[in-house]
């Protein structure tokens, strides 16, 4: 089994508080997509904000293509390919579709190239594309979910890490967004995320993470997640609703 990254017996908390993670464990191969799931305050924000140096771990260790990430700044951890979209999606409101993007590249030197990958990025979604002029603020819910995934794609990175990326949206959008990063991985993309409705994440990924006061109970293909009675009951909402 290849890997890309491996957290394993990460301990962490915000300040000096008390431990939110208490042994989170985490495996993410190349070109898969990894979904944490788990109930409210189970620590799957925090779990993102430890690997990408939000937080530092206190014990344990985040280990990114053979190197320790433990105490590294966020944008140190940016810089070597692992891109963060937070739960608030953190896009700029008052800014167009243009402008965010040419932000989302702030640590891309070459401004020739910069230009070059924001048209790549604008040709590949023709709904940022139409609206490269539009104040983010005034989009859609989905257009700025785009718009947040297309911003982290700029940088080409390794792995895209994504917070909740159905947040707030429609049924019908969330599928859309989920096709993205279908699409995306079939490129080559590998992609982690936490997603609130655990049914939704699970079918739509290769990989399942279960996260639980903290702890990392579960970790393996998706379909077996899916398929697991103790699980279904626990954390899907019982076995009639996982089987619909
Ligand atoms: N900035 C912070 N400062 C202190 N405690 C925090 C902070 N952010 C989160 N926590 C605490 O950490 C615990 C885990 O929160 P976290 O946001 O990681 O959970 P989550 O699994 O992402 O939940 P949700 O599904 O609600 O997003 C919670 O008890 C929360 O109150
Ligand atoms: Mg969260």
């Amino acid at each position: 089994m290849s890997e890309l990254l491996r957290v394993s017996g990460v301990v962490a908390g915000y300040g000096s508080g008390p431990a939110i993670l208490n042994g989170s464990d985490l495996t993410v191969e190349p070109g898969k997509i990894h979904c944490i799931i788990g109930p409210n305050g189970a620590g799957k924000s925090t779990l993102l904000k430890a690997i990408v140096g939000i937080l530092k771990p206190r014990e344990g260790e985040v280990v990114f293509e053979g190197e320790r990430l433990n105490g590294m700044r966020p944008d140190q951890v940016l810089r070597r390919g692992i891109a963060f979209v937070p739960q608030e999606r953190a896009l700029f409101p008052k800014m167009s579709v243009r402008e965010n993007l040419r932000m989302g590249g702030f640590v891309l030197d070459d401004r020739v190239e910069l230009q070059r990958r924001i048209d790549e990025v604008l040709e590949r979604f023709p709904v940022l594309k139409e609206r490269a002029d539009q104040l983010a603020g005034t989009m859609s819910g989905g257009q700025q979910q785009t718009l947040s995934m297309a911003r982290a794609m700029l940088l080409r990175p390794k792995i895209v890490m994504l917070d909740e990326p159905s947040l707030g949206l429609a049924p019908k959008i969330v599928q859309d967004m989920f096709d993205i990063m279908k699409m995306l991985r079939d490129e080559g993309a590998t992609i982690l995320l936490v997603e609130q409705n655990a049914m939704m994440g699970l079918k739509n990924s290769d990989w399942g993470v279960v996260l639980d006061l903290g702890r990392t109970l579960f970790e393996g293909p998706a379909k077996e997640i899916l398929s697991d009675p103790r699980i279904q009951e626990l954390y899907l909402g019982g076995r009639s609703s996982a089987a619909a």
